[in-house]
């Protein structure tokens, strides 16, 4: 599934609709975001984050590796792994302790062992002036939720 996203509105929107599309449990999803630098990765995961009700800040998680929010329905874990080096680091993340929880995976490619054990990629391009947004369901259940949104 593919669409085009014209502004920073536009993936703020496919956010409420990949929200409603989810399960109201999202504990263990895994889901990949992919895309070249400032191409709206950090945008489409805090616009899932308030989502799912968070109303405080977002900050980025480039530096810290990992920002966690305890929400009423899910934990959710913004992971940017732009930083990780090599994918013994992912240990050090406590990759294993977020599975409770739902984890949105900014940079995957710099741990390509993830994809295995992913639900979904969501890859996003430059498009004229917005971006273009690829959804590929990994795993049964992310095939499921991309054709979901498709229909
Ligand atoms: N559909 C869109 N069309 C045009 N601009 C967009 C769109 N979605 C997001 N943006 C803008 O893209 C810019 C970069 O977004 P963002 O920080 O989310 O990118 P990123 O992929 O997380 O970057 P990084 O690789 O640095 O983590 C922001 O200014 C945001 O407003
Ligand atoms: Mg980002």
């Amino acid at each position: 599934m593919s669409l085009f996203l014209a502004d920073e509105a536009a993936t703020i929107e496919f956010a409420g609709k990949l929200h409603a599309a989810l399960p109201e449990d999202t504990g263990g999803w895994t889901i990949l975001l992919d895309g070249e630098l400032g191409a709206g990765k950090s945008t489409l995961a805090r616009a899932l984050i308030r989502a799912y009700g968070h109303s405080g800040a977002i900050p980025s998680p480039t530096y810290t590796l990992v920002e966690p929010y305890q929400l009423p329905y899910v934990s959710i874990y913004h992971v940017d792994l732009y930083r990780v080096g090599a994918e013994e680091e992912l240990r050090y993340l406590g990759w294993n302790e977020m599975d409770e929880g739902l984890r949105l995976v900014e940079w995957p490619d710099r741990a390509p062992q993830l994809a295995a054990s992913a639900d979904l990629r969501i890859t996003l391009k430059y498009e004229q002036q917005g971006r273009h947004l690829d959804i590929e369901g990994i795993s049964e259940r992310g095939k499921r939720l991309a054709s979901k949104l498709i229909s």
